[in-house]
């Protein structure tokens, strides 16, 4: 598979305002060093507790906020140096999904409007052609195109996070970037959403960047994930080798707190431990291992030394020298 993406060291922090007059009293480092890339074609997780900065690092991505430093190269175009002229082509081939279908439609268009206003703003389409277009977006994504005269109120959850899905595909975007898209629904109708992502990627030769806190979720859908903690990536892998045999603590003790299907295959197969307390550090310089301070394994070299993301090959990196 080919690289769609690349992202390399990308660093994002944000300014601590306190007080009457919100001075600034020191900064939040969102992003560490975060490189990864997104392959052609593939579903790739994001996945981490929240805070740990997976909405931030998409909104870099869609230059929605300007990184600090590092690359984010699109089939080789660095989009954070992207000119405005350049950012419009830009914006056609990276699409938002959002997390919350009912603020993110506007309740008083149509649903047919709404899917085809990426369609008018970017001139692909008018007319007739206007018309047919958004009834095959709709189709596309399991709706009715004779409901597009509805509004956003008529739908279930389910529905309209299927109309944010249309409007976001009324580009034929390359890349889709769906940042918890399900978080919001109900269990049964997560499985539905997740089921027509899937059919889309395989339909339309879509790539897609899965963000979710919830590795439950992740394990349903990705073909590769990454693990996010405290704005760095501390293991990527393909996911039936993470989900198999998590390397980083972090990513085993995410793991030991998913429910199992099958509870017979249980205990023994858990090898993290259940997560306790909050991230730390988050605003605290530090030298050594992010995930340190909640760590089982933790010994006092991992509070010193820097911890570099280690290429194990096979499409593994682990950020721990104690992984097994
Ligand atoms: N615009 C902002 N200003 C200040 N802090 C922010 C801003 N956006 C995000 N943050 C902080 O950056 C960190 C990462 O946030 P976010 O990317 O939203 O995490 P996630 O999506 O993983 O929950 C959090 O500590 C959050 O409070
Ligand atoms: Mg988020």
């Amino acid at each position: 598979m080919s690289t769609l993406v690349s992202i390399r060291d990308l660093n994002k922090r944000f300014p601590i305002r306190s007080g009457a007059l919100g001075r600034r009293s020191g900064w939040l480092q969102a992003l560490r060093e975060v490189s990864l890339e997104i392959r052609r074609g593939e579903i790739l997780g994001l996945v981490g507790e929240s805070g740990c900065g997976k909405t931030t690092l998409a909104r870099c991505l869609l230059r929605l906020e300007r990184a600090d430093g590092g690359i984010i190269e699109l089939e080789g175009r660095d989009l954070t140096t992207l000119t405005r002229g350049d950012l419009r082509d830009m914006r056609r081939s990276v699409q938002l999904v959002f997390q919350d279908p009912w603020s993110s439609l506007n309740p008083r268009m149509r649903i047919r409007d709404i899917v085809a206003e990426p369609l008018r703003v970017h001139g692909l389409a008018s007319g007739a052609e206007l018309v047919r277009r958004t009834d095959e977006l709709l189709t596309l994504v399991g709706l009715e195109a004779t409901h597009g005269g509805r509004y956003p109120h008529e739908f279930s959850g389910g529905q309209r996070q299927r109309i944010g899905i249309a409007r976001a595909l009324a580009t034929e975007p390359q890349l889709l970037v769906a940042d918890e898209p399900v978080s919001a629904l109900d269990v049964s109708v997560q499985a539905q959403i997740i089921n027509l992502l899937h059919d889309l990627r395989d339909q339309l030769g879509l790539t897609i960047l899965f963000i979710s806190h919830d590795l439950a979720v992740v394990r349903q859908i990705c073909d590769r994930v990454a693990v996010m903690y405290l704005g760095q990536i501390v293991e990527s892998a393909q996911a039936g080798d993470l989900f198999g045999n998590p390397l980083h603590p972090y990513s085993g003790a995410l793991l030991a707190a998913v429910p199992r299907p099958d509870p017979r295959c249980g205990e023994e197969r858990v090898k993290g431990r259940i997560l306790e307390g909050d991230p730390v550090g988050g605003v605290k310089a530090f030298s050594g291992c992010a995930f340190q301070p909640r760590c089982f394994k933790a010994e006092p070299e991992c509070m010193r030394n820097y911890q570099p993301l280690l290429n194990l090959g096979n499409d593994r990196s682990v950020r721990c020298h104690r992984h097994e």
